[in-house]
């Protein structure tokens, strides 16, 4: 990211965002269109929704928390009929209630999803809930800002019409950039949406795409460390560093259970991004971050909206191994105590 700024409207750019675009496309598993936008993965969200529908249309936002109700938010902002299809927090969107949702109202143009649900970790099941999809026109929206490279994402396999991703997660770059796919489909419906658009314009950014350029100047020093992030994901292999992840979460929920304490996920929708754990009955889950920051300088986040103080979350995405949880979970077991939670001994529960 240091190094001096280029062009970007020269060589040296166009071959930057074109190899970039190739790397990403694998990772998305696609061969259709990827589009890198300087914005973080909220801008990405946005674009996913105002390029592709109309004042008015119908729209099922699937949430089961805070991000699956800031797509749905989004799409309502723009004008869009939202029919909101809640799960309760710490499970899964459940496929059968999606397809019925459907079946009553055929005129459905999109379903918006939450791939990983940040918030509670929680994993939708997305491949199921693609198939249902699949079974109808609607478009499919997808949020895969915190699973793409950490957790598997099949764009073209399973039919993922629009998906959302952000440089700052299992990317293991810094914020600052979105990258959203765009199927045939999709483009089929850009061409009739009617949603007002310029900065998240995606049809613009495919054409200067070809250019090898971007519309607006783009953060530079940020498409210089996805390009390298992309190649550590690319030396690891995507499908290596799905596996890590996958150990990496059975770890952390297997070392908070070793604690004491209690997962807030579902274990069959648990995420192997993110964590959720209740905080123990009369501790501040706020206490336990600021603790674990303060004096261990390890950062975990806090709940978040309704669970704010009742959950805490270990981020596991990007480049975390076994070792960095290890550390975690023995951070948390001299820091519980000091707030008066009881860790039982090892080999005593
Ligand atoms: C699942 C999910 N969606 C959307 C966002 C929003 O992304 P950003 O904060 O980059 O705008 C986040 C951020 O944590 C997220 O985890």
């Amino acid at each position: 990211m240091s190094k001096p700024m280029i062009n970007h409207r020269g060589p040296e750019f166009a071959k930057l965002i074109a190899d970039m675009t190739t790397s990403l496309k694998a990772c998305f598993r696609t061969s259709g269109d990827v589009l890198t936008l300087t914005s973080s993965g909220t801008g990405g969200l946005e674009a996913s929704i105002v390029n592709f529908l109309s004042p008015g249309d119908h729209v099922l936002g699937v949430t089961v928390g805070f991000f699956g109700d800031r797509i749905a938010d989004i799409a309502q902002a723009y004008g869009a009929d939202v029919a909101r299809l809640e799960f309760a927090a710490g499970t899964g969107a459940d496929p059968g209630a999606i397809r019925r949702h459907l079946s009553e109202r055929p005129d459905t143009r999109a379903v918006l999803v939450t791939h990983n649900e940040s918030s509670t970790g929680v994993t939708n099941p997305l491949r199921d809930i693609a198939a249902i999809v699949r079974e109808t026109d609607a478009l499919l929206i997808v949020d895969a800002v915190s699973s793409l490279v950490g957790i598997d994402v099949r764009v073209d396999d399973w039919g993922l019409d629009v998906v959302t991703t952000a440089s700052q997660k299992a990317w293991a770059a810094p914020p600052g950039l979105a990258m959203v796919s765009v199927s045939e489909r999709a483009w089929r419906a850009n061409g009739s949406a009617q949603m007002p658009r310029y900065y998240w314009d995606l049809k613009v950014a495919k054409q200067w795409l070809g250019r090898g350029q971007t519309q607006a100047t783009p953060a530079i020093p940020l498409f210089f460390a996805l390009n390298e992030a992309l190649s550590l994901i690319k030396r690891e292999g995507l499908e290596d560093a799905i596996a890590r992840h996958a150990r990496v979460g059975a770890r952390a929920r297997a070392g908070a259970v070793d604690l004491g304490l209690e997962l807030f996920a579902r274990p069959d929708v648990a995420s192997n991004t993110v964590t959720a754990i209740k905080a123990p009955p009369g501790i501040d889950g706020n206490a336990i971050v600021n603790l674990v920051r303060d004096e261990y300088g390890i950062e975990l986040a806090g709940g978040q909206g309704p669970f704010a103080g009742k959950i805490f979350r270990i981020g596991h995405l990007g480049w975390v191994d076994e070792s960095d949880i290890d550390e975690t979970i023995d951070a948390l077991r001299v820091a519980l105590p000091r707030l008066g939670f009881k860790v039982p001994v090892v080999g005593k529960r």
